[in-house]
């Protein structure tokens, strides 16, 4: 099903009766063609990179990102895990962790095209002026994350107990219930020094999840299956539960 945003590409296409039409939609095979390839939106039109992130003048050096970040401070309804582990609260405009880049769309609260600079400077509109409703609007409009799966959340990397985010693993929490590294399936996880700084790659003691420790975003190689997942639907779960 064509995206709005889609449409000046698509009837580009149309009109190009010998383009090669090869929309890599499938699993794997890149960003083109993807819910997540905004190119060709306004005048210049963008690239495929644009509405994530821009070489100058980003909104952050992290990631160089270039989506105007949500304000909101997420959390989820429950206080702890079953586990005793805490839920965290995200500051969607400060925290370090890739999650609050995704949330920046996902949560619906900044449209889709509302870039921080574009064509030499900061945009006077959103290039895109939609927001993400319906199922892909996984945290409400105003930073809940009730009912969806922890982030932000240490991981008991190796079997240890794992300090993330400023949340520590919790007391009841069964180390033998983990596969100790589930990096090795494709799975992401992160490390937090302590100090601010999340970085890609897991560390004992330090490791921990974000939104793309089970989707990558770009639908790289390393993608299984739908919605970007880095696991097919039916087994991702298990890269890190041992149920
Ligand atoms: C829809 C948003 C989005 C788009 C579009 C996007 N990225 Fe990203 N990109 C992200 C997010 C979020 C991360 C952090 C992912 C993580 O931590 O695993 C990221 C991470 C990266 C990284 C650093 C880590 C890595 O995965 O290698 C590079 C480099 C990168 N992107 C390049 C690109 C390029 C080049 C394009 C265009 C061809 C692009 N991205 C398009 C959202 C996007
Ligand atoms: C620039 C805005 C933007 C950012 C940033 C962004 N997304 Fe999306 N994403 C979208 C839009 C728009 C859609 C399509 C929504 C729809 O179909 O209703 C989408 C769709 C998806 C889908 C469903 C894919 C499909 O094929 O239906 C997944 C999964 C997803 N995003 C995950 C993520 C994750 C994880 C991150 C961060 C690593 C992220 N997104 C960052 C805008 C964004
Ligand atoms: C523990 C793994 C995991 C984490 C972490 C995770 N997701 Fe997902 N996500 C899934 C799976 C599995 C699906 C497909 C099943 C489904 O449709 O719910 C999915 C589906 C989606 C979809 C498609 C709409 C839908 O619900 O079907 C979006 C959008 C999405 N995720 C965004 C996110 C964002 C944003 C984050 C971080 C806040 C995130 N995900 C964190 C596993 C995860
Ligand atoms: C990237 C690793 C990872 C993947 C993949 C993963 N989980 Fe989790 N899951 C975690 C972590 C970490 C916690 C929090 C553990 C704690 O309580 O400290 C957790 C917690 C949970 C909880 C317990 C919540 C509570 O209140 O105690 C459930 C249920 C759960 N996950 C289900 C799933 C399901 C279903 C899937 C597949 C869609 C999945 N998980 C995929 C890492 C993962």
């Amino acid at each position: 099903m064509p995206r709005p945003w889609c449409f000046a590409k698509c009837l580009g296409l149309l009109a190009a009766l010998f383009y090669p039409i090869s929309a890599a939609t499938a699993p794997g095979d890149g960003l083109q063609g993807t819910a997540h390839d905004f190119s060709g939106i306004g005048n210049p039109e963008s690239g495929m990179c644009t509405f994530c992130h821009t070489p100058h003048k980003a909104a952050s050096q992290r990631l160089l990102w270039n989506h105007k970040l949500s304000t909101n401070t997420f959390s989820w309804d429950l206080v702890e895990t079953g586990s005793g582990t805490p839920y965290p609260t995200i500051q969607g405009d400060t925290y370090t962790g890739p999650t609050a880049k995704c949330l920046s769309c996902h949560d619906g609260s900044v449209a889709v095209g509302e870039l921080v600079w574009w064509n030499g400077g900061p945009p006077p509109a959103p290039l895109l002026n939609i927001r993400v409703t319906g199922p892909a609007q996984v945290a409400t409009s105003t930073g809940g994350l009730g009912n969806n799966h922890p982030v932000a959340m240490p991981y008991p990397f190796n079997n240890s107990p794992s300090t993330y985010n400023t949340v520590s693993s919790g007391v009841r929490l069964d180390l033998t219930a983990w596969v100790p590294d589930p990096t090795i399936l494709g799975i992401r996880l992160y490390n937090d020094d302590g100090a601010g700084n999340i970085r890609r790659g897991a560390v004992v003691g330090q490791a921990g999840i974000e939104c793309s420790s089970c989707h990558d975003p770009h639908n790289g190689p390393t993608v299984e299956d739908v919605q970007f997942l880095l696991g097919t639907t039916t087994g991702i779960c298990d890269k890190c539960h041992i149920k």
